[in-house]
């Protein structure tokens, strides 16, 4: 497979906008941010949507969103973390592209997200947040896959993304 669109997905803080911005930078590509599309289809920040309009509102522009990527190539589209959970968003991460589930720990999001306000979900309480991070790793794992990002800078977690489509691409050179 020689993809021309890349999705990343996995939990808050795992860094997929910026990894994203890196490997759209390196291979000449755009990246969208969905949240960010959202966010200027709505005129309004994420936080506020999901206190406004409430998060299935939110849930139904992410969809939206997503379903308006669909035809568009050398796109690396940097997802937010409850899209891939979602029935309705599967055609969209099974469709033709390579899906990198970017992987990290609970500790970690804990760490990066220190300063941030922007997340709504991040105010859960520390166990359920806990069982949303365990309810998505399957779903992140059966979908794409998995870059560890844990203790490692987002240069060198976009250089393993590339390293691994370089592989599949001689890969599938090979078998044609
Ligand atoms: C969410 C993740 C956020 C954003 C919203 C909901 C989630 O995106 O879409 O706050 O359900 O995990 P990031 O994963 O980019 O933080």
């Amino acid at each position: 497979m020689n993809p021309d669109r890349i999705v990343l997905i996995g939990f808050m803080g795992a860094g997929k906008t910026t990894v994203g911005r890196i490997l759209a930078a390196r291979l000449g590509w755009d990246l969208v941010d969905t949240d960010e599309l959202v966010e200027a289809g709505t005129g309004a920040p994420v936080a506020r949507i999901f206190q406004d309009l409430g998060e299935r509102a939110f849930r139904d522009r992410e969809a939206e969103t997503l379903t308006s990527l669909r035809t568009r190539t050398r796109l690396v589209v940097a997802t937010g973390g409850g899209a891939p959970a979602q029935p309705r968003n599967r055609d969209f991460f099974s469709g033709p592209a390579a899906v990198f589930h970017l992987r990290v720990s609970l500790q970690t999001v804990r760490e990066r997200t220190r300063e941030n306000t922007g997340r709504p979900l991040l105010a859960l309480s520390e166990s359920a947040l806990r069982s949303l991070y365990e309810s998505r790793l399957p779903v992140y794992d059966a979908m794409g896959t998995s870059v560890e990002t844990d203790g490692r800078k987002p240069e060198e977690v976009a250089e393993d993304i590339l390293r691994l489509l370089s592989v599949q691409e001689s890969q599938s050179e090979h078998d044609a």
